[in-house]
Protein backbone atom coordinates (compact mmCIF):
# COMPACT_ATOMS: atom_id res chain seq x y z
CA UNK A 1 0.00 0.00 0.00
CA UNK A 2 1.03 3.74 -0.67
CA UNK A 3 2.08 5.96 2.13
CA UNK A 4 -0.60 7.48 3.80
CA UNK A 5 -0.68 11.41 3.30
CA UNK A 6 -1.01 14.11 5.75
CA UNK A 7 -5.10 14.25 6.07
CA UNK A 8 -6.96 17.31 4.61
CA UNK A 9 -8.30 19.68 7.51
CA UNK A 10 -11.43 19.53 8.80
CA UNK A 11 -14.75 20.78 6.96
CA UNK A 12 -16.74 20.51 10.39
CA UNK A 13 -16.54 20.56 13.57
CA UNK A 14 -19.43 17.84 15.00
CA UNK A 15 -19.30 19.10 18.80
CA UNK A 16 -19.92 22.84 17.84
CA UNK A 17 -22.68 23.80 19.49
CA UNK A 18 -24.46 26.24 17.12
CA UNK A 19 -23.43 23.89 14.32
CA UNK A 20 -26.86 22.88 12.43
CA UNK A 21 -25.56 19.67 11.26
CA UNK A 22 -27.83 18.47 8.51
CA UNK A 23 -28.07 22.06 7.11
CA UNK A 24 -24.48 22.36 6.91
CA UNK A 25 -24.39 18.90 4.80
CA UNK A 26 -26.92 19.73 2.55
CA UNK A 27 -25.14 22.78 1.55
CA UNK A 28 -21.58 21.19 0.70
CA UNK A 29 -20.57 20.79 -3.10
CA UNK A 30 -21.86 17.63 -5.13
CA UNK A 31 -18.02 17.10 -5.20
CA UNK A 32 -18.25 16.16 -1.80
CA UNK A 33 -21.40 13.92 -2.23
CA UNK A 34 -19.54 12.04 -5.49
CA UNK A 35 -16.46 11.58 -3.17
CA UNK A 36 -18.57 10.31 -0.75
CA UNK A 37 -16.46 11.31 2.05
CA UNK A 38 -15.46 14.39 4.31
CA UNK A 39 -12.43 15.54 6.81
CA UNK A 40 -14.36 16.27 10.39
CA UNK A 41 -13.36 16.24 13.98
CA UNK A 42 -15.41 14.76 16.32
CA UNK A 43 -14.24 17.26 18.61
CA UNK A 44 -11.24 19.69 19.02
CA UNK A 45 -8.13 17.44 17.77
CA UNK A 46 -9.96 14.55 17.51
CA UNK A 47 -10.36 13.82 13.41
CA UNK A 48 -12.50 12.02 11.59
CA UNK A 49 -14.30 10.78 8.35
CA UNK A 50 -17.48 11.86 7.59
CA UNK A 51 -19.48 9.03 4.97
CA UNK A 52 -22.17 11.13 3.32
CA UNK A 53 -22.96 9.03 0.31
CA UNK A 54 -24.34 5.84 -0.37
CA UNK A 55 -22.20 3.71 -2.50
CA UNK A 56 -18.97 4.82 0.12
CA UNK A 57 -21.48 3.48 3.45
CA UNK A 58 -22.24 0.47 1.35
CA UNK A 59 -18.39 -0.09 0.39
CA UNK A 60 -17.41 0.26 3.94
CA UNK A 61 -19.96 -1.04 5.96
CA UNK A 62 -19.99 -4.39 4.16
CA UNK A 63 -16.04 -5.16 4.20
CA UNK A 64 -15.84 -6.09 7.62
CA UNK A 65 -12.25 -7.31 6.94
CA UNK A 66 -10.78 -3.55 6.09
CA UNK A 67 -12.99 -1.82 8.11
CA UNK A 68 -13.72 -2.74 11.81
CA UNK A 69 -16.98 -1.86 13.98
CA UNK A 70 -14.51 -3.27 17.26
CA UNK A 71 -13.44 0.47 18.51
CA UNK A 72 -10.58 -1.28 20.27
CA UNK A 73 -9.56 -0.59 16.43
CA UNK A 74 -9.70 3.17 16.94
CA UNK A 75 -6.19 4.11 17.30
CA UNK A 76 -7.24 7.76 18.71
CA UNK A 77 -9.05 6.13 21.85
CA UNK A 78 -6.14 4.85 22.92
CA UNK A 79 -3.02 7.02 21.77
CA UNK A 80 -4.14 9.68 24.17
CA UNK A 81 -5.46 11.79 21.29
CA UNK A 82 -8.84 11.60 23.16
CA UNK A 83 -8.54 12.75 26.89
CA UNK A 84 -10.00 10.04 29.58
CA UNK A 85 -12.41 13.03 30.39
CA UNK A 86 -13.60 13.25 27.04
CA UNK A 87 -17.20 12.17 26.47
CA UNK A 88 -16.51 10.18 23.55
CA UNK A 89 -14.35 7.88 25.94
CA UNK A 90 -17.46 7.33 28.37
CA UNK A 91 -19.81 6.52 24.87
CA UNK A 92 -16.81 4.04 23.26
CA UNK A 93 -15.73 1.62 26.39
CA UNK A 94 -14.94 -2.20 24.84
CA UNK A 95 -18.22 -3.49 25.27
CA UNK A 96 -19.04 -7.70 24.53
CA UNK A 97 -22.16 -7.33 22.44
CA UNK A 98 -22.11 -8.03 18.77
CA UNK A 99 -22.15 -4.13 17.75
CA UNK A 100 -18.61 -3.82 19.23
CA UNK A 101 -16.66 -7.16 18.09
CA UNK A 102 -16.41 -8.75 15.12
CA UNK A 103 -15.38 -11.89 13.07
CA UNK A 104 -16.21 -15.43 14.77
CA UNK A 105 -17.32 -13.77 17.99
CA UNK A 106 -19.34 -11.22 16.42
CA UNK A 107 -21.10 -14.28 14.23
CA UNK A 108 -21.71 -16.31 16.87
CA UNK A 109 -23.31 -12.94 19.47
CA UNK A 110 -25.05 -12.49 16.12
CA UNK A 111 -27.26 -15.54 15.15
CA UNK A 112 -28.27 -16.47 19.09
CA UNK A 113 -29.81 -12.28 19.08
CA UNK A 114 -31.42 -12.55 15.73
CA UNK A 115 -32.89 -16.12 16.72
CA UNK A 116 -33.96 -15.17 19.77
CA UNK A 117 -35.95 -11.78 18.16
CA UNK A 118 -37.80 -14.61 16.22
CA UNK A 119 -39.35 -15.29 19.42
CA UNK A 120 -41.46 -11.64 18.71
CA UNK A 121 -44.72 -12.48 17.67
CA UNK A 122 -45.32 -9.97 14.88
CA UNK A 123 -48.79 -10.37 14.80
CA UNK A 124 -49.71 -10.03 18.62
CA UNK A 125 -46.94 -6.88 18.42
CA UNK A 126 -49.77 -4.24 17.54
CA UNK A 127 -51.76 -5.18 20.30
CA UNK A 128 -48.89 -5.50 22.62
CA UNK A 129 -47.99 -1.96 21.76
CA UNK A 130 -51.32 -0.48 22.67
CA UNK A 131 -52.07 -1.98 25.47
CA UNK A 132 -48.37 -0.40 27.13
CA UNK A 133 -49.48 2.90 25.01
CA UNK A 134 -52.88 2.69 26.51
CA UNK A 135 -51.26 2.51 30.32
CA UNK A 136 -48.75 5.04 29.18
CA UNK A 137 -51.59 7.74 27.56
CA UNK A 138 -53.83 7.48 30.99
CA UNK A 139 -50.24 9.04 33.13
CA UNK A 140 -51.84 12.34 31.11
CA UNK A 141 -54.65 12.29 29.03
CA UNK A 142 -57.15 13.92 31.78
CA UNK A 143 -54.69 16.82 31.96
CA UNK A 144 -55.79 17.94 28.34
CA UNK A 145 -51.90 19.02 27.21
CA UNK A 146 -48.72 17.00 27.61
CA UNK A 147 -44.97 16.97 26.34
CA UNK A 148 -45.53 13.63 23.62
CA UNK A 149 -41.12 13.89 23.38
CA UNK A 150 -40.93 13.34 27.11
CA UNK A 151 -44.28 11.61 28.40
CA UNK A 152 -45.41 9.43 25.58
CA UNK A 153 -42.44 8.70 22.60
CA UNK A 154 -39.47 8.22 25.45
CA UNK A 155 -41.64 6.06 27.54
CA UNK A 156 -43.43 3.83 25.44
CA UNK A 157 -40.27 1.79 23.32
CA UNK A 158 -38.20 1.45 26.79
CA UNK A 159 -41.98 -0.08 28.17
CA UNK A 160 -42.23 -2.15 25.18
CA UNK A 161 -38.85 -3.49 24.74
CA UNK A 162 -39.13 -4.53 28.37
CA UNK A 163 -42.23 -6.46 27.61
CA UNK A 164 -40.39 -8.33 24.64
CA UNK A 165 -37.60 -9.11 27.13
CA UNK A 166 -40.02 -11.25 28.81
CA UNK A 167 -40.15 -8.60 31.58
CA UNK A 168 -43.19 -8.01 33.81
CA UNK A 169 -44.38 -4.33 34.65
CA UNK A 170 -42.82 -4.46 38.09
CA UNK A 171 -39.41 -5.11 36.56
CA UNK A 172 -40.18 -3.40 33.19
CA UNK A 173 -40.76 -0.26 35.54
CA UNK A 174 -37.97 -0.54 37.82
CA UNK A 175 -35.37 -0.58 34.38
CA UNK A 176 -37.35 2.31 33.70
CA UNK A 177 -36.38 4.22 36.87
CA UNK A 178 -32.95 3.09 36.67
CA UNK A 179 -32.66 4.33 32.77
CA UNK A 180 -34.56 7.47 34.21
CA UNK A 181 -31.49 8.07 36.51
CA UNK A 182 -29.37 7.82 33.63
CA UNK A 183 -30.57 10.24 31.45
CA UNK A 184 -31.01 12.56 34.37
CA UNK A 185 -27.32 11.99 34.63
CA UNK A 186 -27.64 12.77 38.45
CA UNK A 187 -25.31 12.31 41.20
CA UNK A 188 -25.95 8.56 41.20
CA UNK A 189 -25.92 8.17 37.81
CA UNK A 190 -22.86 5.56 38.07
CA UNK A 191 -24.97 3.73 40.41
CA UNK A 192 -27.99 3.09 38.49
CA UNK A 193 -25.79 2.65 35.64
CA UNK A 194 -24.18 -0.82 37.77
CA UNK A 195 -28.14 -1.20 38.95
CA UNK A 196 -29.76 -1.43 35.41
CA UNK A 197 -26.77 -3.94 34.74
CA UNK A 198 -27.99 -6.33 37.82
CA UNK A 199 -31.25 -5.72 37.12
CA UNK A 200 -31.00 -6.88 33.24
CA UNK A 201 -28.57 -9.73 34.75
CA UNK A 202 -31.06 -11.07 37.49
CA UNK A 203 -33.67 -11.02 34.60
CA UNK A 204 -31.79 -13.38 32.59
CA UNK A 205 -31.25 -15.81 35.49
CA UNK A 206 -34.61 -15.67 35.85
CA UNK A 207 -35.42 -16.67 32.39
CA UNK A 208 -33.25 -19.38 33.03
CA UNK A 209 -35.37 -20.70 35.48
CA UNK A 210 -38.23 -20.02 33.48
CA UNK A 211 -38.24 -20.09 30.03
CA UNK A 212 -40.94 -18.22 27.84
CA UNK A 213 -41.31 -17.12 24.57
CA UNK A 214 -39.29 -13.83 24.25
CA UNK A 215 -36.15 -12.48 23.55
CA UNK A 216 -34.31 -13.54 26.63
CA UNK A 217 -35.86 -16.44 26.80
CA UNK A 218 -34.29 -17.21 23.43
CA UNK A 219 -31.13 -15.96 24.12
CA UNK A 220 -30.89 -18.95 26.63
CA UNK A 221 -32.22 -21.29 24.24
CA UNK A 222 -29.25 -20.64 22.10
CA UNK A 223 -26.38 -20.98 24.72
CA UNK A 224 -25.70 -17.35 26.06
CA UNK A 225 -24.59 -17.62 29.20
CA UNK A 226 -26.33 -14.97 31.74
CA UNK A 227 -23.58 -12.15 31.15
CA UNK A 228 -23.84 -12.56 27.59
CA UNK A 229 -27.39 -12.00 27.42
CA UNK A 230 -27.10 -8.72 29.96
CA UNK A 231 -25.27 -7.36 27.31
CA UNK A 232 -27.03 -7.92 24.02
CA UNK A 233 -30.60 -7.21 26.28
CA UNK A 234 -28.43 -3.11 26.80
CA UNK A 235 -27.24 -3.03 23.78
CA UNK A 236 -30.82 -3.77 21.93
CA UNK A 237 -31.98 -0.81 24.55
CA UNK A 238 -28.69 1.55 23.91
CA UNK A 239 -29.46 0.93 19.85
CA UNK A 240 -33.06 1.23 19.65
CA UNK A 241 -34.94 3.52 22.14
CA UNK A 242 -33.52 6.93 21.10
CA UNK A 243 -34.12 6.03 17.41
CA UNK A 244 -37.60 4.61 17.91
CA UNK A 245 -38.57 7.70 20.42
CA UNK A 246 -37.44 10.02 17.66
CA UNK A 247 -39.40 8.27 14.44
CA UNK A 248 -42.40 8.63 16.64
CA UNK A 249 -42.47 12.21 17.58
CA UNK A 250 -41.14 13.11 14.40
CA UNK A 251 -44.03 11.04 12.34
CA UNK A 252 -46.25 12.87 15.20
CA UNK A 253 -45.22 15.97 14.56
CA UNK A 254 -45.02 15.64 11.03
CA UNK A 255 -49.06 14.74 10.76
CA UNK A 256 -49.74 17.62 13.37
CA UNK A 257 -47.85 20.11 11.55
CA UNK A 258 -49.56 19.12 8.02
CA UNK A 259 -53.30 19.16 9.87
CA UNK A 260 -53.76 15.29 9.02
CA UNK A 261 -53.56 13.71 12.16
CA UNK A 262 -57.64 13.77 12.18
CA UNK A 263 -56.41 11.51 8.96
CA UNK A 264 -54.84 8.86 11.05
CA UNK A 265 -57.83 6.21 10.71
CA UNK A 266 -55.80 5.82 7.57
CA UNK A 267 -52.98 3.17 8.29
CA UNK A 268 -51.96 3.42 4.68
CA UNK A 269 -51.79 7.76 5.87
CA UNK A 270 -49.59 6.69 8.83
CA UNK A 271 -47.26 4.95 7.80
CA UNK A 272 -46.60 6.46 4.33
CA UNK A 273 -45.55 9.82 7.08
CA UNK A 274 -43.25 7.61 8.68
CA UNK A 275 -41.79 6.55 5.51
CA UNK A 276 -41.46 9.85 4.40
CA UNK A 277 -40.21 11.00 7.75
CA UNK A 278 -37.53 8.29 8.45
CA UNK A 279 -36.42 9.26 4.71
CA UNK A 280 -36.27 12.90 5.43
CA UNK A 281 -35.35 12.71 9.08
CA UNK A 282 -33.87 9.56 9.89
CA UNK A 283 -33.77 9.52 13.39
CA UNK A 284 -29.95 9.58 13.49
CA UNK A 285 -28.28 12.09 11.68
CA UNK A 286 -24.63 10.03 12.42
CA UNK A 287 -23.03 7.30 14.35
CA UNK A 288 -19.59 6.44 15.00
CA UNK A 289 -17.91 4.49 13.14
CA UNK A 290 -15.94 1.63 11.26
CA UNK A 291 -12.15 1.86 11.68
CA UNK A 292 -9.50 0.84 8.88
CA UNK A 293 -7.79 -2.11 9.57
CA UNK A 294 -4.78 -1.57 7.34
CA UNK A 295 -2.94 1.90 5.97
CA UNK A 296 -3.50 3.15 2.75
CA UNK A 297 -7.05 1.68 1.72
CA UNK A 298 -8.47 4.39 -0.59
CA UNK A 299 -12.26 6.07 -0.16
CA UNK A 300 -13.61 8.48 -1.82
CA UNK A 301 -10.25 9.51 -3.26
CA UNK A 302 -8.64 9.62 0.20
CA UNK A 303 -5.78 7.60 1.64
CA UNK A 304 -6.59 6.38 5.02
CA UNK A 305 -4.64 4.98 7.67
CA UNK A 306 -4.56 2.09 10.09
CA UNK A 307 -6.89 3.37 13.13
CA UNK A 308 -8.92 6.59 11.40
CA UNK A 309 -12.79 6.87 12.77
CA UNK A 310 -15.49 7.04 9.91
CA UNK A 311 -18.09 7.85 10.65
CA UNK A 312 -21.92 7.19 8.97
CA UNK A 313 -23.67 9.75 7.87
CA UNK A 314 -27.03 8.53 7.37
CA UNK A 315 -28.88 11.95 7.33
CA UNK A 316 -26.59 13.45 4.76
CA UNK A 317 -26.06 10.59 2.23
CA UNK A 318 -30.32 9.84 2.46
CA UNK A 319 -30.80 13.28 2.26
CA UNK A 320 -28.68 13.26 -0.94
CA UNK A 321 -30.72 10.44 -2.08
CA UNK A 322 -33.97 11.85 -1.69
CA UNK A 323 -32.27 15.26 -4.22
CA UNK A 324 -30.87 12.87 -6.75
CA UNK A 325 -32.85 9.75 -7.24
CA UNK A 326 -35.39 9.61 -4.93
CA UNK A 327 -36.79 6.23 -3.53
CA UNK A 328 -40.07 4.69 -4.80
CA UNK A 329 -43.04 6.45 -2.35
CA UNK A 330 -43.68 2.71 -0.29
CA UNK A 331 -39.53 2.12 -0.55
CA UNK A 332 -38.37 0.72 3.28
CA UNK A 333 -34.50 0.16 2.08
CA UNK A 334 -33.95 2.79 4.51
CA UNK A 335 -29.73 2.91 4.96
CA UNK A 336 -30.24 4.26 8.54
CA UNK A 337 -31.00 0.87 9.80
CA UNK A 338 -27.21 -0.03 8.74
CA UNK A 339 -26.13 -2.40 5.92
CA UNK A 340 -23.71 -5.19 6.10
CA UNK A 341 -22.50 -7.66 8.82
CA UNK A 342 -23.69 -5.48 11.66
CA UNK A 343 -26.69 -3.82 10.13
CA UNK A 344 -29.72 -3.77 11.97
CA UNK A 345 -31.40 -7.33 12.17
CA UNK A 346 -34.84 -7.49 10.06
CA UNK A 347 -36.83 -7.64 13.34
CA UNK A 348 -35.43 -5.05 15.18
CA UNK A 349 -36.59 -2.77 11.93
CA UNK A 350 -39.88 -4.45 12.22
CA UNK A 351 -40.35 -4.05 15.49
CA UNK A 352 -38.73 -0.44 15.71
CA UNK A 353 -41.37 0.80 12.87
CA UNK A 354 -44.70 -1.54 14.28
CA UNK A 355 -44.11 0.63 17.90
CA UNK A 356 -43.60 4.12 16.20
CA UNK A 357 -46.52 3.34 13.76
CA UNK A 358 -48.86 1.86 16.88
CA UNK A 359 -48.15 4.57 19.25
CA UNK A 360 -48.78 7.64 16.65
CA UNK A 361 -51.96 5.61 15.47
CA UNK A 362 -53.20 4.67 19.28
CA UNK A 363 -52.23 8.17 20.52
CA UNK A 364 -54.87 9.31 18.13
CA UNK A 365 -57.56 7.04 18.77
CA UNK A 366 -57.44 7.82 22.51
CA UNK A 367 -57.07 11.92 22.36
CA UNK A 368 -58.52 12.41 18.46
CA UNK A 369 -58.29 16.25 18.63
CA UNK A 370 -54.70 16.27 19.43
CA UNK A 371 -52.75 19.69 18.49
CA UNK A 372 -49.73 21.18 18.56
CA UNK A 373 -49.45 23.96 21.49
CA UNK A 374 -46.66 25.48 19.62
CA UNK A 375 -46.66 25.94 15.70
CA UNK A 376 -42.66 26.30 16.42
CA UNK A 377 -41.22 22.85 17.37
CA UNK A 378 -37.79 23.36 16.81
CA UNK A 379 -35.33 20.66 15.78
CA UNK A 380 -32.59 19.71 18.23
CA UNK A 381 -29.07 20.82 17.61
CA UNK A 382 -27.70 17.27 17.54
CA UNK A 383 -25.28 16.27 15.25
CA UNK A 384 -25.75 12.92 16.33
CA UNK A 385 -30.20 12.51 16.30
CA UNK A 386 -32.70 14.11 14.47
CA UNK A 387 -35.03 14.94 16.73
CA UNK A 388 -36.95 17.18 19.01
CA UNK A 389 -36.58 18.00 22.18
CA UNK A 390 -40.05 18.60 23.02
CA UNK A 391 -43.58 18.35 21.35
CA UNK A 392 -46.18 19.99 24.05
CA UNK A 393 -49.87 19.37 22.75
CA UNK A 394 -53.43 20.06 23.89
CA UNK A 395 -56.18 18.43 23.81
CA UNK A 396 -60.04 17.59 25.15
CA UNK A 397 -59.45 15.73 27.89
CA UNK A 398 -60.28 12.08 28.09
CA UNK A 399 -60.98 9.70 30.55
CA UNK A 400 -58.77 6.77 31.62
CA UNK A 401 -59.23 3.38 30.34
CA UNK A 402 -56.69 1.07 32.56
CA UNK A 403 -58.24 0.96 35.54
CA UNK A 404 -56.52 3.02 38.65
CA UNK A 405 -54.98 4.92 36.18
CA UNK A 406 -51.75 7.10 37.47
CA UNK A 407 -53.07 10.70 36.31
CA UNK A 408 -52.42 12.31 39.33
CA UNK A 409 -49.77 14.74 38.73
CA UNK A 410 -46.22 14.74 41.01
CA UNK A 411 -44.16 17.64 41.86
CA UNK A 412 -40.53 18.23 40.57
CA UNK A 413 -37.77 17.51 43.06
CA UNK A 414 -36.67 21.41 43.85
CA UNK A 415 -33.36 19.91 45.01
CA UNK A 416 -31.86 18.24 41.94
CA UNK A 417 -28.03 17.53 41.99
CA UNK A 418 -25.35 18.08 39.53
CA UNK A 419 -24.84 15.76 36.85
CA UNK A 420 -22.19 13.11 37.62
CA UNK A 421 -21.72 11.34 34.72
CA UNK A 422 -22.18 10.86 30.99
CA UNK A 423 -25.75 9.87 29.64
CA UNK A 424 -25.64 7.72 27.00
CA UNK A 425 -29.09 8.62 25.59
CA UNK A 426 -30.07 11.72 23.52
CA UNK A 427 -33.41 11.55 23.86
CA UNK A 428 -34.46 13.94 26.05
CA UNK A 429 -35.71 12.22 29.63
CA UNK A 430 -39.43 11.18 30.69
CA UNK A 431 -40.48 13.36 32.82
CA UNK A 432 -39.27 12.68 35.95
CA UNK A 433 -42.19 11.40 37.60
CA UNK A 434 -43.62 9.41 34.61
CA UNK A 435 -42.14 5.47 35.33
CA UNK A 436 -42.35 6.56 39.59
CA UNK A 437 -46.21 6.81 38.81
CA UNK A 438 -46.83 4.35 36.64
CA UNK A 439 -45.00 1.93 39.05
CA UNK A 440 -47.40 3.46 42.47
CA UNK A 441 -50.29 2.59 40.02
CA UNK A 442 -49.06 -0.75 39.74
CA UNK A 443 -48.52 -1.04 43.27
CA UNK A 444 -52.23 0.42 44.44
CA UNK A 445 -54.00 -2.06 41.46
C1 LIG B 1 -35.66 3.24 14.50
C2 LIG B 1 -35.06 2.28 15.18
C3 LIG B 1 -33.70 1.71 14.88
C4 LIG B 1 -32.68 2.21 14.13
C5 LIG B 1 -32.61 3.53 13.35
C6 LIG B 1 -31.60 1.25 14.19
C7 LIG B 1 -30.39 1.40 13.54
C8 LIG B 1 -29.35 0.49 13.62
C9 LIG B 1 -28.08 0.63 12.95
C10 LIG B 1 -27.66 1.81 12.09
C11 LIG B 1 -27.33 -0.45 13.25
C12 LIG B 1 -25.95 -0.78 12.72
C13 LIG B 1 -24.87 0.04 13.33
C14 LIG B 1 -23.54 -0.20 12.66
O1 LIG B 1 -23.44 -0.77 11.58
O2 LIG B 1 -22.55 0.23 13.25
C15 LIG B 1 -28.13 -1.29 14.12
C16 LIG B 1 -27.68 -2.45 14.66
C17 LIG B 1 -28.41 -3.22 15.52
N1 LIG B 1 -29.74 -3.04 15.86
FE1 LIG B 1 -30.93 -1.52 15.29
N2 LIG B 1 -31.99 0.17 14.96
C18 LIG B 1 -33.27 0.41 15.39
C19 LIG B 1 -34.05 -0.44 16.17
C20 LIG B 1 -33.66 -1.68 16.63
C21 LIG B 1 -34.50 -2.60 17.38
C22 LIG B 1 -35.97 -2.38 17.75
C23 LIG B 1 -33.72 -3.68 17.68
C24 LIG B 1 -34.08 -4.95 18.43
C25 LIG B 1 -35.24 -5.25 18.95
C26 LIG B 1 -32.40 -3.43 17.13
C27 LIG B 1 -31.34 -4.28 17.25
C28 LIG B 1 -30.09 -4.05 16.70
C29 LIG B 1 -28.96 -4.92 16.93
C30 LIG B 1 -28.93 -6.19 17.79
C31 LIG B 1 -27.89 -4.39 16.19
C32 LIG B 1 -26.46 -4.92 16.12
C33 LIG B 1 -26.31 -5.92 15.01
C34 LIG B 1 -24.89 -6.44 14.85
O3 LIG B 1 -23.93 -5.79 15.27
O4 LIG B 1 -24.75 -7.52 14.27
N3 LIG B 1 -32.41 -2.21 16.50
N4 LIG B 1 -29.35 -0.70 14.32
Amino acid sequence: MPPVPEPPPPLLRLDDPVLDLPTALDRLDEEHFQRGLVPVELEKGVPAWLMISLPVLHRVLKDEHYFARDPRAWRDLWNGTIPDTSPLQALYPPRRNALSVDGGEHQRLRTALTGALQEVSLALLPARIREIADVVIDGFCTRGRADVVSEYASVLPLLVLCRLFGMDQPAGLRVGMAMQRLWDGEADAGHAHHQLQDLLLEHAAYRRAHPGRDITSGMVARGLDDEEIRDQLALIMAAAHDPIAHALANTLADLLQTSRMHMVGSTWLISETLNHGVWRHPPLETLVGRFPTADGLEVGGYRLARGDCLVMGFGAAQRHQLRTAPPEPSNRAYPVFGMGPHGCPQLGRDIALAIAQTGVERLQQRLPDLRLSETDTPRRASTVIAGRRALPVTFTPARPITPAAPHQEEKWNPTRPAPASVSNSRTPPPTRSVFARLARWLRSS
